[in-house]
């Protein structure tokens, strides 16, 4: 059988602190079993955009606790053969961080830390907005792909390079057993021009260089550490071709595109787009066969899949891990069927910079209060980084068909069925409304799935025997 990797994501904030997170993880790996738990960011940051904004790689957060507990976080998860993936977030840091405030001072040592240009470039940010802001200090621009307050670091500079070599050595120090790369394909600028792309100018300058892929092999290449890569922008061909640059760096690639492509949830939230079943499962059809790439439909950058597809939850866990499935991801709470959260009505009291954003956004387009919030609510990635209720691992672990002990079982025959774990892929039927039909073949045997997204008719896996094995 091939390597099959399951990953389990905790975001900190929802959990409490890492000793809340090490409580948890019995209930979790008895009945999950994941390989890796990656923690989004949990570091000292001022928390603008969710801790993507570090402001010291070394410290953790105090909130969470000290370096003894993430310690003992990391004896726990070893106890259940787990490993801790830590969220390296490359690309830039807070305006906090001390590397930018002696940059911005003109500080010898520090001044190419970031990327600086005496005028402003024509490119935009990913949250919407031009790219290149001014700091008076320094009485020059410089470049954030994300927010203001997330200057991006210049890759260009070895200095740089060799401050993340210390970083990743630290970590592992520590017992880190690898890494979630945070936007790895867009370290490096090729060249500082004028862009001409619409949406995206300066995109060809800065996506998927070959100096990127040279600097996340320095990192990661040589270090013993299961290491997966959140590759942004550019639609999967770019994708495939960036995991085939960088197969030397990365265990695996986490693939926006299957929690994005049905209605561009994790990119666009300006809009409620309606599901394109049929795109998206044709879409996935053709990713999940390959064997570095991982199935999601969760994370902390999307509403909850259940909310946003309408449907049974246990449906979804049954496409996740009946397609071919190397590295799947399960976000926490997903396993529970956690809906979207009831979000508030007043903007104030959204802690994600990428809401309030949008919200503006829609105003200045002349979207009324009422309908601005209505957007936010359905499409803001803050309904997925509320309080878990861990009591549910109780309740439903008693209920046998609850949507829990559904995925145990998923699961189980995803790690020990050879047709599931490995058998090719045969789609017979995708249509428009939401069905899809699939076969597995492994030697003689083949399984059919019916999956049925209108829920006119039963979802089902059928073995080669004829047997009902699932039906939902
Ligand atoms: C990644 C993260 C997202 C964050 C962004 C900027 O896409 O998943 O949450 O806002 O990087 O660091």
């Amino acid at each position: 059988m091939n390597k099959h990797t399951l990953i389990y994501q905790i975001y900190p904030s929802s959990v409490g602190d890492l000793r809340d997170i090490a409580a948890i993880i019995p209930r979790i790996a008895e009945k999950l079993h994941p390989d890796y738990i990656w923690l989004n960011p949990f570091f000292e940051s001022p928390w603008n955009d969710g801790g993507y904004d570090v402001s010291n790689y070394y410290r953790i957060e105090p909130r969470f606790g000290k370096m003894q507990d993430f310690h003992h976080l990391v004896k726990v998860a070893e106890k259940y053969h787990i490993g801790i993936l830590v969220d390296l977030v490359l690309n830039h840091t807070s305006d906090q961080h001390e590397w930018f405030k002696l940059s911005e001072q003109h500080d010898p040592e520090y001044k190419n830390y970031y990327v600086w240009l005496d005028r402003p470039l024509n490119w935009r940010s990913f949250f919407g907005g031009p790219a290149f802001d001014y700091s008076a200090q320094r009485d020059e621009y410089y470049l954030h792909l994300y927010d203001k307050t997330q200057p991006d670091l210049n890759f260009n500079n070895p200095r740089v390079v060799k401050e993340f070599e210390n970083i990743v050595d630290f970590w592992l120090a520590n017992g880190a057993a690898g890494f979630r790369v945070d936007s790895a394909n867009v370290l490096a600028e090729s060249d500082l021009k004028k862009g001409r792309i619409p949406g995206l100018p300066g995109f060809f300058h800065y996506y998927q260089k070959p100096k990127t892929v040279k600097i996340l092999e320095r990192l990661f290449a040589k270090r013993k550490c299961y290491t997966i890569a959140e590759p942004v922008g550019g639609e999967f061909f770019s994708k495939r071709k960036f995991h085939e640059l960088t197969k030397r760096a990365f265990s695996a690639s986490f693939n926006v595109g299957t929690l994005d492509i049905a209605d561009s949830f994790f990119s666009k939230k300006d809009k409620v787009y309606p599901i394109r079943y049929k795109k998206w499962l044709k879409k996935l059809s053709e990713w999940a066969p390959e064997p570095k790439f991982s199935i999601a439909f969760e994370s902390h950058d999307a509403p909850r899949a259940p909310s946003r597809f309408h449907t049974d939850p246990r449906i979804l866990a049954m496409l996740q891990f009946l397609l071919p499935s190397y590295n799947p991801c399960i976000y926490q709470g997903q396993e529970l069927g956690t809906e979207n959260a009831e979000l508030s009505n007043n903007i104030q009291d959204y802690p994600g910079i990428q809401s309030r954003q949008v919200y503006r956004r829609l105003r200045r387009k002349g979207k009324t209060k009422e309908e601005a919030m209505r957007i936010v609510k359905l499409t803001s990635r803050d309904n997925a980084r509320q309080p878990i209720n861990w009591g549910e691992y109780i309740l439903q672990g008693a209920r046998e068909e609850s949507v829990l002990n559904f995925y145990s079982r998923l699961i189980e025959l995803w790690r020990s069925d050879p047709v599931i774990a490995d058998g090719k892929l045969k789609v017979n039927k995708i249509t428009k409304g939401g069905i899809f039909d699939f076969e597995r073949h492994l030697n003689s045997k083949i399984y059919k799935v019916h999956l049925d997204f209108t829920g006119k008719t039963k979802s089902t896996l059928i073995d080669d025997k004829g047997e009902i094995v699932i039906k939902v």
